[in-house]
């Protein structure tokens, strides 16, 4: 190792390896260019160099949350949402996306935004204008006509549609090189109907085989992953068969979908936590009636099916759909991923080296960015002073977070 270049280390008392759920003890980390350099024996770290000091420490990778809008406003939704614009939800996401940095979340996809607010967002972090996780963004969800990204509230006069509506395989294909055109790192489609959107069915598929498959072909061709917005059965089997990366929601799935995804690696990203915010607070925040009656047929039962694809052993990533309910809180999730069946590290893997895979964002070496605490990897990591394999609670307020090596809590 040349130690020359090494700007920061960070002594490490418990480092945990995601990979295997293995502590290692009394390690340093050191970085270069905001990258993890080498892992070593914190006796033989480098002197004289700036050290953030978590010897008495648990340390993991930085979280991901694979599912999140942080320009979307919580205590915005259903018709209060008409008055926004994508300029004011891109100032509205600054707040965002500093919340979810502090609570550890230092990578997100955020799946669907209008305006491009995401891209901004997203660039702004990068330059560093404004604190923030890494965002990989899909800008505009896309989606049928009427269909779950639709603006559906108003009637016909309006002519009110959203900038993601796309209809048959040439439609969808020019969507996703429109999204890529103007900044998109991932693509998001709706493939059935969705609990938030007006006049959408859950359980409806929204495109046809040949529409989807269009679709993800050509997000693959430009090297770009999918996820596929999917509540009902046969919109999960569609998108799987058609190669989706990820189905988000998940709530429908049966036993033959679940080894469908095993038989084609597709991850599932089932956001666990959310019902409880619909439910409880839903109504003040201008949730739809309609969306509140749907979200009590879907909540219970997807926590059900999780658990049956948890012990059926498909893959699974972490995503919270965060920006439906309060941004920061993205934490919460862990807990009832494990009192829905997983163990305390199947929930820590979902939202570090398994999200990570999914991502597949990797540095110039071939090395995964995000999700592991190895070498080449972007030095971004969290620190809880107990351990989270005994007290998974403990993710919901991490007590240090790092983020290229820097401290911003
Ligand atoms: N954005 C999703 C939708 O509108 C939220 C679903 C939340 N409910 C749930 N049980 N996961 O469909």
């Amino acid at each position: 190792v040349v130690m020359a270049q090494v700007e920061q280390v960070i002594k490490v008392g418990h480092l945990l390896d995601v990979r295997t759920g293995n502590y290692q003890r009394n390690k340093a980390i050191l970085v270069e260019q905001g990258r993890i350099s080498a892992v070593v024996d914190a006796k033989d770290a480098p002197a004289h160099l700036p050290l953030i000091d978590l010897s008495s420490h648990y340390v993991l990778p930085g979280l991901i949350d694979m599912h999140v809008h942080l320009t979307s406003d919580p205590q915005k939704h259903g018709y209060r949402g008409l008055v926004e614009t994508p300029t004011r939800e891109a100032i509205f996401g600054v707040s965002a996306a500093s919340a979810t940095l502090k609570a550890g979340f230092t990578t997100v996809r955020n799946l669907g935004a209008a305006g491009y607010a995401d891209v901004s967002l997203r660039d702004a972090i990068e330059e560093g204008e404004i604190q923030g996780p890494r965002m990989r963004v899909a800008a505009h969800t896309i989606c049928i006509t009427g269909g779950h990204c639709d603006n559906n509230l108003l009637p016909h006069i309006y002519n009110a549609r959203s900038a993601g509506v796309a209809n048959g395989p040439d439609q969808v294909r020019a969507k996703v090189r429109e999204n890529i055109k103007y900044g998109a790192d991932v693509i998001k489609f709706a493939a059935t109907g969705g609990v938030l959107s007006k006049n959408t069915d859950v359980n409806a598929s929204q495109y046809n085989f040949e529409e989807m498959k269009a679709l993800i072909d050509e997000a693959h061709d430009r090297g770009r992953i999918v996820a596929a917005h999917a509540h009902g059965l046969q919109g999960i089997k569609r998108a799987i068969k058609a190669g989706v990366d990820s189905i988000e929601h998940g709530s429908f799935i049966d036993d033959e979908a679940i080894q469908l995804a095993k038989q084609h690696g597709t991850y599932l990203v089932m956001d666990l936590y959310v019902s409880d915010f619909i439910l409880s607070e839903g109504e003040k925040a201008g949730i739809l009636p309609e969306s509140l009656v749907k979200e009590k047929k879907v909540g219970l039962l997807q926590r059900q099916n999780f658990q049956k694809a948890v012990k059926a052993g498909v893959k699974m990533a972490y995503g919270t759909d965060a920006g439906v309910y309060t941004h920061g809180l993205n934490g919460r999730q862990f807990a009832y991923m494990v009192q829905w069946g997983m163990t305390p590290l199947q929930a820590i893997q979902a939202a570090t080296v398994n999200a990570g895979t999914l991502l597949n964002w990797k540095n110039e070496q071939g090395q995964q960015n995000v999700g592991v605490l190895e070498v080449g990897a972007f030095a971004d990591l969290v620190a809880v002073s107990v351990d989270p394999l005994v007290q998974i609670k403990a993710l919901e307020q991490p007590a240090v977070v790092i983020k290229s090596g820097q401290q911003v809590l």
